[in-house]
């Protein structure tokens, strides 16, 4: 017989880390609908050219879409990211902005797998369409920042620059390419070929060789236009006024290229620096137009999931636990009870388990303290006679007998009331 195995750069996620993984959207989506976000899926493949509109000099595009023709012959990729579907939406539903909304879920990307690197990696992110002013860029990136704290994470920094507007980004990537040019015998190979594609994308070379000359290459702040470097002032200003510290970094220059003004990058100093992106996003004004819908202003940001728990594993917080359980059902006599018990434990809104096989007391039982259960429901012959059930509380031992129609209201006593599963 054949044996499979995962494709490289994907994972299963097993449980627990898969209710680690729901719960850390969970807090997301908490988070961000306190601020008004609301809830948008797209799918997870879309015509190619939505996503071509990443740039056509990006890694993104050029090597790492999972890209294919459908029965149909449509030519259709797998999403590397979620805004450029999140606009595409904007431009084909045309909703009123401001649209604030959130979402998580996979993204692919054919990358190098490596720690922290997945070909299907999970983001969690929001996107605001419609608005231009400041004090929303102010309010994406103090919400990203937010986040990290509530997941405990100490160790994370937040990097801001501003890539100008359309014109201003266009004058500056031509400035870098006669610079880069003039001394391209210095740069390393790798960041000869990055310039032939996109000068800019050299800034983000990690390279020993390449950094003196990176050090002296022109600043994207001389060619802010008077409106970008007032906007980005704006922007400083109110992350200043509402007290999240960030580090300017004028070589900041992302590596999708819708990017136009601000642009931030949350980073993991608890991670290797190779992977320590744990977040990132900004505007990218330019991008609804380029999917056929109105100019209209965009920002957000994305958070890497799988990255940031592995932060968190290092920073040793935003611990999984198994998910506990209210009940344990035991059945010593033929089962059927306990399938009766459990459906209207479940009905009721208790969360219930039980064993299966018509196993002996003492394994049921030892089931029963492997569930987590604060409670097992034990039912056998004894109690059928008299119609009453066993309750063992299973943290202190103590035992009580409980009259079968009184079950649900001892539960609720010492559980508190559960939210009724039926109508
Ligand atoms: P991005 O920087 O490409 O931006 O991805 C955001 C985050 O996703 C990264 O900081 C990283 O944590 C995680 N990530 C990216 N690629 C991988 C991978 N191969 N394996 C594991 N994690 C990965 C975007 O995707 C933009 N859509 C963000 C945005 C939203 N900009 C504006 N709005």
């Amino acid at each position: 017989m054949p044996t499979f195995q995962t494709s490289p750069g994907t994972r299963d996620i097993l449980p627990p880390h898969a209710a680690r993984s729901r719960e850390f959207s969970r807090v997301f989506a908490e988070h961000v609908e306190s601020a008004g976000y609301e809830c948008i899926v797209t799918p997870m493949f879309e015509d190619l050219g939505v996503f071509q509109r990443l740039g056509d000099a990006t890694d993104v595009v050029t090597k790492e879409m999972y890209d294919f023709f459908d029965k149909g012959g449509r030519h259709i990729a797998l999403r590397p990211e979620q805004t450029a579907s999140v606009c595409r939406a904007f431009a084909e539903h045309r909703p009123t902005p401001p649209w604030k909304v959130w979402y998580s879920g996979s993204n692919f990307r054919y990358e190098r797998p490596q720690a922290g690197r997945f070909r299907q990696f999970d983001q969690v992110g929001i996107e605001v369409l419609g608005v231009d002013d400041p004090m929303l860029d102010v309010e994406v990136i103090a919400l990203g920042w937010k986040f990290y704290t509530l997941l405990g994470l100490k160790d994370v920094e937040l990097v801001i620059n501003s890539l100008g507007d359309a014109g201003d980004r266009e004058n500056y990537v031509e400035a870098l390419r006669i610079y880069f040019n003039n001394c391209i015998d210095q740069l390393s190979p790798e960041a000869q070929s990055t310039l032939l594609k996109n000068p800019l994308r050299v800034l983000d070379s990690k390279r020993e060789q390449d950094q003196v000359i990176i050090s002296g290459a022109p600043i994207i702040s001389s060619f802010w236009s008077q409106s970008a470097a007032e906007h980005f002032t704006a922007v400083c200003q109110g992350l200043d006024l509402v007290g999240v510290p960030y580090v300017l970094n004028e070589k900041l220059v992302r590596g999708l290229d819708y990017y136009r003004r601000t642009t931030f990058e949350y980073i993991s100093r608890a991670l290797d620096s190779a992977q320590n992106a744990v977040g990132g996003g900004g505007r990218y004004d330019g991008l609804v137009e380029d999917l056929g819908g109105p100019p209209t202003p965009g920002i957000g940001f994305a958070i890497g999931v799988d990255r940031t728990l592995i932060a968190c594993d290092v920073e040793g917080c935003f611990p999984f636990g198994s998910p506990k359980i209210d009940v344990f059902v035991i059945d010593t006599v033929d089962g059927t009870h306990a399938l009766l018990v459990n459906t209207s434990l479940r009905d009721a809104g208790f969360s219930s388990d039980r064993a299966y096989d018509n196993r002996s007391m003492k394994a049921q039982m030892k089931s029963a303290d492997r569930s987590g259960a604060a409670f097992a429901v034990i039912i056998g012959s004894n109690e059928i006679e008299q119609s009453v059930y066993t309750v063992r509380n299973l943290g202190s031992s103590e035992q009580f007998t409980v009259a079968i129609p009184d079950l649900l209201t001892f539960l609720s006593t010492h559980l508190g009331p559960r939210r009724r599963n039926t109508p």
